[in-house]
């Protein structure tokens, strides 16, 4: 089966919201690319500016975050339907910052999954392994039981339509980049325990996007490997590289 790349830029907490109208601007014409779904994810407060900026443009505006109830008592949260009015299509759950950092749990990441598939956004899920997992050689196992949890009571129809982000937390942000072998080889096994869960025509359609000092020179080779349909791309996604990468070919 053959899927459509995926490529999205993770901001983080960078750019102001004049910044990010700027940057928009500024990447617009070197992300232009009919093969590639593009996205940028950015901060709560820039999606309506970068959103603005990027009308009649192929880059989808996607969050970073969001919480899994409607509304209510939840100071400082951001929720789905927020997303949906705004005009948001894909929203990243479950990133290795957001568990490490805010105590974000499996659990809460099935949640949010469950949630953003009631409202028709596309989640992008992350999972990844810490460096002393890798060593101790207990990745493959790991990751398995973050995709069951996170796919946890998600139908067939809307997990096919998911996107994973494979993202060592060991690669990200460090410049060390996974080899495409072992990018691979985890996507593979993300794909297989997708087809355990589900069948082998959801395994196909889903889209597993790789993460983790993704960059312009990095890019052609990861992207070529079978079970990777694209990347979440942090530090290079502020700077005209961007273009290079969502123009990989
Ligand atoms: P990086 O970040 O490309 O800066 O390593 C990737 C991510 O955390 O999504």
């Amino acid at each position: 089966m053959s899927r459509r790349m995926i490529i999205a830029g993770n901001w983080k907490m960078n750019k102001t919201p004049s910044e990010a109208v700027a940057l928009v601007n500024e990447l617009k014409p070197l992300v232009k690319n009919d093969e590639v779904d593009v996205v940028f994810c950015v901060p709560a407060i820039d999606i309506i500016p970068a959103m603005e900026a990027a009308k009649g443009s192929n880059i989808s505006i996607g969050a970073e975050n969001m919480y899994f109830e409607e509304s209510g008592a939840y100071t400082g949260e951001i929720s789905p339907n927020m997303l949906v009015d705004a005009g948001v299509k894909y929203v990243i759950i479950g990133h290795s910052e957001r568990r490490g950092y805010f105590a974000e749990t499996d659990e809460t990441v099935n949640k949010k999954v469950l949630k953003a598939f009631e409202h028709d956004l596309t989640p992008i899920i992350c999972c990844g392994e810490s460096l002393t997992q890798r060593e101790q050689g207990v990745t493959l196992d790991f990751i398995r039981q973050q995709i069951k949890i996170a796919f946890l009571n998600v139908s067939a129809e809307n997990a096919a339509k998911a996107v994973i982000a494979y993202e060592p937390i060991w690669a990200i942000g460090t410049g060390k980049v996974a080899t495409s072998e072992q990018a691979q080889e985890v996507c593979h096994a993300i794909r297989c325990c997708i087809e355990d869960i589900y069948d082998k025509e959801v395994a196909g359609a889903i889209r597993i996007q790789y993460g983790g000092s993704v960059s312009a020179s990095s890019a052609p080779e990861l992207f070529a490997m079978e079970d990777i349909d694209g990347g979440l791309v942090g530090g290079a996604s502020l700077k005209a590289d961007f273009g290079k990468i969502v123009n990989y070919k």
